[in-house]
């Protein structure tokens, strides 16, 4: 690994903390949680990792968050990613968490987001990294579920800086969550949305983020090169894309290296991120390191750092701070 991507001072933009779900860490929660694994080992549970596309990994995703119940147990998964991004120079950083995931199986919003706003506040003093929270809803629940997520967030509004939308993006458009994301702004938070890369509608999911929902971030953002209409418009407005090159490896057999570089090219403020570091064996020195393997250079990466503390949904005078 050269120096120069260790050393750098990073931003990350994009990471589920489910997504941060170390094998060793299922294996200790399950115990403590009494859940039976079906797996002997850490490493068997690698050995199982089998993603080629997005609901291919999803399906493990969700199933693997089972171990996850108590306050103690979503502190100790915040506070392990932010030490290990800590580690690698992360200052700063924006985790994505999904409270459907763990409500639709008995636990408590409340239970979620306390143990994961304990651990960033105990990082921040301990380690020095800052962290804002940003929700996701699942796109493939109902938007009348997203909309109860919205109300359950309300008490706790301060501790969550933006929503965003995950989970399987076919027959799940932007549209189908255009009233939540709008109270969601009236409420003030940033709005982000995934539109993962090669989905089904792809071009039309990217015209409705644009133009109908009006986001102020998208994650991914791949496809947007495909089209003069899209980018130049995600140009021009200097929109934040948060480009998850090792993720695109599993689920689109692609590092994106090119795309990335057009987006560059094209003024477009381009951001690296790990997406799910834990299943891609993969955080961001990892990522930034695998693009230099692919020919990426040194002023490229310092330009899409860069571009990761620009796009932050941080105060100006936070911001200047990193840059
Ligand atoms: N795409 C959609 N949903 C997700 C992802 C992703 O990359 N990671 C976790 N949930
Ligand atoms: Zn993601």
């Amino acid at each position: 690994m050269p120096d120069f991507i260790a050393d750098l001072p990073k931003a990350e933009l994009h990471v589920h903390l489910e997504g941060t779900l170390e094998p060793e860490m299922s294996f200790a929660l399950a115990q403590r949680n009494g859940v039976e694994l079906p797996y002997d080992s850490p490493e068997a549970v690698i050995a199982a990792y089998d993603f080629h596309d997005l609901p291919s990994f999803l399906t493990i995703y969700y199933k693997a968050m089972e171990v996850l119940v108590s306050e103690q147990d979503f502190f100790d998964l915040t506070y392990a990613y932010l030490k290990k991004a800590r580690e690698q120079n992360v200052l700063y950083c924006e985790p994505f968490f999904d409270p459907q995931a763990h409500t639709t199986r008995g636990v408590p919003f409340a239970t979620v987001i306390s143990g994961i706003h304990k651990a960033q506040e105990q990082a921040r003093t301990d380690l020095g990294i800052e962290s804002q929270l940003i929700m996701c809803f699942l796109r493939d629940m109902s938007a009348e579920s997203a909309m109860e997520t919205l109300q359950a967030s309300l008490s706790f509004k301060d501790w969550i800086v933006g929503v965003g939308l995950d989970s399987d993006e076919k027959n799940n458009p932007p549209s189908k969550f255009a009233e939540v994301f709008q109270q969601a702004r009236a409420h003030g938070y940033k709005l982000t949305m995934h539109c993962d890369v090669h989905q089904h509608n792809t071009h039309e999911h990217i015209r409705q983020v644009l133009d109908d929902i009006i986001v102020d971030r998208i994650d991914h953002g791949i496809n947007t090169l495909d089209r003069s209409e899209l980018y130049s418009e995600v140009a021009r407005r200097g929109l934040g894309l948060t480009v998850c090159p090792v993720s695109n490896r599993f689920v689109v057999q692609n590092l994106t290296t090119a795309e990335i570089r057009r987006m560059l090219e094209l003024g477009m403020r381009a951001t690296i991120n790990s997406d799910d570091p834990a299943y891609f064996r993969a955080y961001m020195n990892e990522n930034l390191q695998a693009l230099v393997d692919d020919g990426m250079t040194r002023d490229e990466i310092a330009q899409l750092t860069r571009n990761a503390f620009e796009v932050a949904w941080l105060p100006t005078d936070r911001r200047d701070h990193y840059l």
